[in-house]
């Protein structure tokens, strides 16, 4: 068996205790409102499929996709064993949950969905990789175009678990390029509520823009989203 190596799973452990960062910071209402938001993106036309849910944290997306697909086989896997303990007791009854690293994941799905996971990584091109070959139809969903609150690019802290990079329309065509899928289409959306502003805070950002434009600040970027529907050779 492969040890587990990765530095931070301590402190991801400590995250999604009962009551830890992870629910006092709305991930779970997060974690739901993505799964909501990508839905009225992509839909799986065959309503018997196989879904794994990677990044799953306590487990919210892999329960709406049960939910909505009554016939697909979901299934969904974290690194974190206190999030996937906690998924099994709440959703165990709709999805197989189980623990892996995202370079340990095994199997092969007809789709693998992978939201807001992927930008915590420094060798994201690697995973994806990975990811390719456990499947037909592998959605992705991360930051786009996210900046410091300064305005400027994310640069990569290796010392933290926060967002180490940011993705564009063209992230994902080294799949391509490689042989490795046949297509990629993306779609940049706003999720109010998740990631995102809604109409009131819409307003204020772009009065915060104004000022800043009048103080020679540069211009605070809007919180979006870009979904990869990726479909691989196999
Ligand atoms: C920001 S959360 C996203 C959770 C959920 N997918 C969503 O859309 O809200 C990132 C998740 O990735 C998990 N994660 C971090 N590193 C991982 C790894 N190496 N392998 C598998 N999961 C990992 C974390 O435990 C966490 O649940």
């Amino acid at each position: 068996m492969k040890m587990q190596t990765n530095p931070f799973l301590a402190e991801i452990n400590e995250y999604f205790k009962e009551d830890g960062a992870w629910e006092k910071n709305k991930g779970r209402q997060q974690t739901k409102l993505f799964a909501y938001y990508f839905d009225q993106v992509i839909t799986f036309p065959d309503q018997k499929f196989t879904l794994l849910d990677v990044g799953c944290a306590l487990g919210q997306a892999a329960a709406f996709f049960s939910r909505r697909y009554p016939n697909a086989s979901i299934s969904a896997t974290d690194i974190s064993e206190v999030a996937i303990s906690r998924c099994k007791r709440h959703y165990g009854e709709l999805a197989h949950f189980f623990t892996a690293d995202i370079e340990n994941v095994s199997g092969f799905f007809d789709v693998i969905y992978c939201s807001n996971v992927l930008e915590h990584f420094l060798d994201f091109e690697e995973k994806t990789r990975k990811l390719t070959s456990c499947c037909k139809q592998l959605c992705i969903m991360v930051p786009y175009n996210e900046r410091t609150h300064e305005g400027y690019k994310l640069t990569t802290d290796l010392t933290n678990i926060e967002h180490q990079y940011s993705f564009y329309e063209d992230s994902f065509d080294f799949l391509l390029e490689e042989g490795l899928v046949e297509t990629i289409d993306s779609k940049i959306i706003s999720c109010p509520g998740a990631w995102g502003y809604n109409r009131r805070q819409k307003i204020t950002h772009g009065i915060d823009n104004f000022l800043r434009k009048i103080l020679s600040k540069p211009r605070d970027h809007e919180l979006l989203q870009i979904i990869f529907d990726i479909k691989t050779a196999k």
